[in-house]
């Protein structure tokens, strides 16, 4: 039996606009995904998440089923886009459901939503929006900081710098090195007046959740790409400083104002771990580099070796073991939680009206042993969040890619009970893995 610390704080995890849907009601505002999903070519089948789970009007249908399952906690993120209209009573409703079921919520504030109004004045590339997010955030905790118990400012700043800003494969869909660069800055500069904001207005619990990739391959590529996607963050929001290896690459670039540093570095109290899959590196002169990682000329980016989920990402549980000791050993005194880590399989309901996902029961169960493993050797976890509560809208992939412990039928809404759902309950229950 392997059993995890006492209180560990077991949960599943979605976002805004993945899930809620409600697009138009009650006052929201167009957001970047909107545009971005109403845009021919943008995302597959020209899928939207306009309806997405309906769970602005199911929220109470599933909060039933995380309390069935024994949820410790929550994490939801809030639509920037309702805040300040009508709407936005529905995180009032929601929470007032989620401690009824004494689940505790950890509420995002930018899971990548930004109103559009925004955008159209610049968006990340202005650092006015950093401003206007410290606003929402203050606001955002007047409404709703008596029932949030930890607020995380900022889902994966990468994705929105580098996807948003580099590849463009992410709303804004803007492609761009010196962009990108600029907008991860911006971003920091919003998560650091963020906290400011969120601890003037009496927050006790402030976060962030970085995706942090494990580079392997040779050293050289791998120290670069590794400070491109992983130290570029760390190092800013936790020391103070960008790296100097990380600075001298941005400048070829573009130029950051380092007096933002201090605002950046603000102590927090725990930081978020998206764990999925590590990124493998090559030196190799022919190649052209990766549009997400801006200077990599002379680097392939190697295809995944050995199994790979639907999303074609590898399958790496001691990836996940070998990023919170580092963690732990080289970002001292910051605790961890696991806000996201699963796996999209194509899914499918049996005649019994099953799904049989052993192969995401199978994913799980390694990445809580590996999760396990570095506890013992050291690193400070306090919990762990499956992506996701629901089959939902996987951004650029549309509906086709299902991470949920429930499955959604996209044409009924009806929800069905996978495999792994009544699997995760058990770990719950258990506090551990057989
Ligand atoms: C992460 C995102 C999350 C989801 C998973 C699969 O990058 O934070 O919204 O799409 O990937």
């Amino acid at each position: 039996m392997i059993t995890f610390p006492e209180g560990f704080l077991w949960g599943a995890a979605t976002a805004a606009y993945q899930i809620e849907g409600a697009a138009r009601e009650d006052g929201r505002v167009p957001s970047i995904w909107d545009t971005f999903s109403h845009t021919p070519g943008k995302v597959r089948d020209g899928h939207t998440g306009d309806v997405a789970c309906d769970h602005y009007h199911r929220y109470a249908e599933d909060v039933a089923l995380m309390r069935e399952l024994g949820l410790r906690a929550y994490r939801f993120s809030i639509a920037w886009p309702r805040f300040g209209t009508p709407g936005f009573d529905f995180y009032d409703r929601l929470l007032d459901a989620l401690l009824e079921a004494g689940i505790t919520p950890v509420a995002t504030l930018y899971h990548w939503d930004l109103p559009q109004s925004l955008q159209d004045r610049g968006g990340w590339l202005d650092r006015d929006t950093a401003h206007r997010f410290a606003e929402y955030a203050a606001g955002a905790y007047e409404r709703l900081g008596d029932r949030v118990a930890t607020w995380t400012t900022l889902n994966e700043p990468w994705v929105s710098a580098f996807v948003g800003h580099g590849s463009g494969r992410h709303a804004p869909g803007v492609s761009d090195p010196a962009a990108a660069f600029t907008a991860a800055h911006h971003l920091m500069v919003a998560h650091g007046l963020a906290v400011q904001a969120l601890r003037a207005a009496g927050a006790r619990s402030v976060s962030i959740t970085l995706n942090l990739a494990p580079v392997l391959g040779d050293e050289e590529p791998a120290r670069l790409v590794d400070g491109l996607c992983n130290r570029i963050f760390l190092d800013p929001l936790l020391r103070g400083a960008y790296p100097e290896d990380v600075l001298a690459h941005l400048r070829r670039f573009t130029d950051v104002k380092l007096d933002d540093l201090e605002t950046i570095h603000q102590p927090i109290d725990v930081l978020g771990v998206n764990y999925y899959s590590p990124k493998h590196v090559r030196t190799d002169p022919e190649s052209p580099g990766h549009p997400e990682h801006p200077g990599t000329e002379g680097i392939a980016f190697l295809p995944p070796e050995g199994p790979v989920t639907a999303m074609g990402w590898c399958i790496h549980p001691e990836c996940l073991e070998s990023l919170l000791v580092r963690l732990s050993r080289e970002y001292p005194g910051t605790p961890l939680l696991i806000t996201e880590n699963g796996a999209a399989y194509e899914d499918t309901v049996t005649a019994d009206d099953r799904v049989h996902d052993t192969d995401r029961v199978a994913f799980l169960d390694a990445h809580l042993r590996a999760a396990h493993a570095a506890i013992a050797q050291g690193a400070d976890l306090r919990g762990y969040f499956v992506w996701s509560l629901l089959d939902n809208f996987e951004w650029a992939h549309g509906y086709h890619k299902r991470f949920g412990l429930v499955y959604v039928d996209y044409d009924t809404q009806r929800r069905i009970r996978k495999d792994s759902f009544h699997w995760y309950g058990d770990v719950i229950a258990a506090n551990g893995l057989r």
